[in-house]
């Protein structure tokens, strides 16, 4: 007589106690494999048996074939669940590693730099209000320079607080169009003298093409204290820069121009090498409105600000085709970097 119980407990404990694929493949043809399977060998001594003998056993047999099946999946499941099973002889897999984006290593290198210079590095909202965007920056709502930032205005569904020098009277909120509302942020809450800058997202509502984009970077500077000039900035700016661009002659400029919270106002100029001048940014001497509005007696504090688009900085640097590349996700250029 077979025992069935026997060979199924047997199967159960071999099962059980592989611990690869390849050792269960070799229980399972011991069982049941189609030449020399013990199970399979059962099955065919069937057909040597009596009627009523065939009856009674192959239902058994059946049921115990059925068994060992289940078994077997079930272990092959568990087998590809279990991480303490490792082939150590496998080759190593590579895993590829990301990277600090180019834009981001520019920001720090700005930081390392003007930490160098003593500036400390603060933080400020990309989403602003209106007043510390524009009317404290001495850019009123009606102000033809608010043409100069197109902007990505914030529908909050509820009222701001009140400010009567918007058109609204109402507070109302948007996008950072640049980062020159830190300024006012930390000069409400500090007193000078100290040099800081910021650097962070700006957005701009308008139409991108290769020189522009509606989310880009900028780094903001502020120098507050007594005597302080367009002399100081020059030297401190013409350091950056000669840092910045290390390896290159840098030469430095001021073009006359105009910002509403800054006079006078300059755009600044860089010349690497050889190459034409190249446009940087603005900047200038604190408007006396600004310093008043935060507190500040002009007559007493005087500062420079200015205010750099980092992607630009980047695109010189390396020279780079298109601003559009830096957000485009695509990964032959950011693995360049
Ligand atoms: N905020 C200006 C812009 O985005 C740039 C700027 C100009 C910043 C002059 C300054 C400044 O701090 O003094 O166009």
């Amino acid at each position: 007589m077979i025992d069935i119980e026997d060979i199924k407990k047997r199967a159960v404990i071999e099962i059980d106690g592989v611990v690869s694929g390849d050792e269960l493949e070799v229980v399972r043809l011991r069982y049941l494999g189609r030449k020399q399977g013990e199970i399979t060998a059962l099955l065919k001594s069937l057909k040597d048996m009596s009627m009523e003998e065939k009856k009674e056993v192959g239902p058994l047999i059946q049921k115990l074939k059925e068994d060992i099946e289940e078994a077997i999946s079930f272990k092959k499941k568990n087998l590809s669940d279990d991480p303490s099973i490792i082939d150590v002889t496998l080759p190593g897999r590579k895993t590829e590693r990301g990277h600090l984006g180019i834009i981001t290593q520019t920001e720090d290198e700005i930081r390392r730099i003007f930490n160098s210079m003593n500036f400390s590095v603060i933080d400020g909202p990309e989403m602003e209000d209106e007043h510390h965007n524009f009317d404290a920056l001495n850019i009123p709502p009606d102000h033809p320079a608010r043409e100069m930032w197109d902007t990505f205005w914030i529908k909050t569904g509820k009222e701001g607080g009140k400010n009567p020098s918007t058109s609204s009277g109402q507070e109302r909120y948007l996008l950072r169009t640049h980062t020159s509302p830190v300024q006012v942020r930390y000069m409400e809450t500090h007193k000078p003298p100290f040099q800081i800058i910021s650097s962070g997202k700006t957005y701009r509502y308008e139409a991108t093409d290769a020189t522009h984009e509606t989310n880009f970077h900028q780094v903001e500077g502020l120098m507050v204290g007594k005597d302080i000039s367009l002399a100081n900035f020059k030297f401190v700016i013409s350091e950056f820069f000669r840092q910045f661009f290390s390896g290159k002659t840098v030469k430095v400029r001021f073009r006359s121009s105009y910002f509403p919270f800054v006079e006078p106002g300059v755009e600044v100029d860089v010349k690497l090498d050889d190459s034409r001048w190249l446009e940087m940014g603005g900047a200038g001497m604190v408007h006396p409105k600004v310093l008043k509005a935060v507190g500040y007696d002009p007559r007493e504090w005087q500062g420079f600000a200015f205010g750099f688009g980092v992607e630009r900085l980047t695109i010189i640097k390396y020279g780079i085709p298109d601003i559009r590349l830096f957000s485009s996700g695509d990964l032959k250029f950011i693995k360049k970097f």
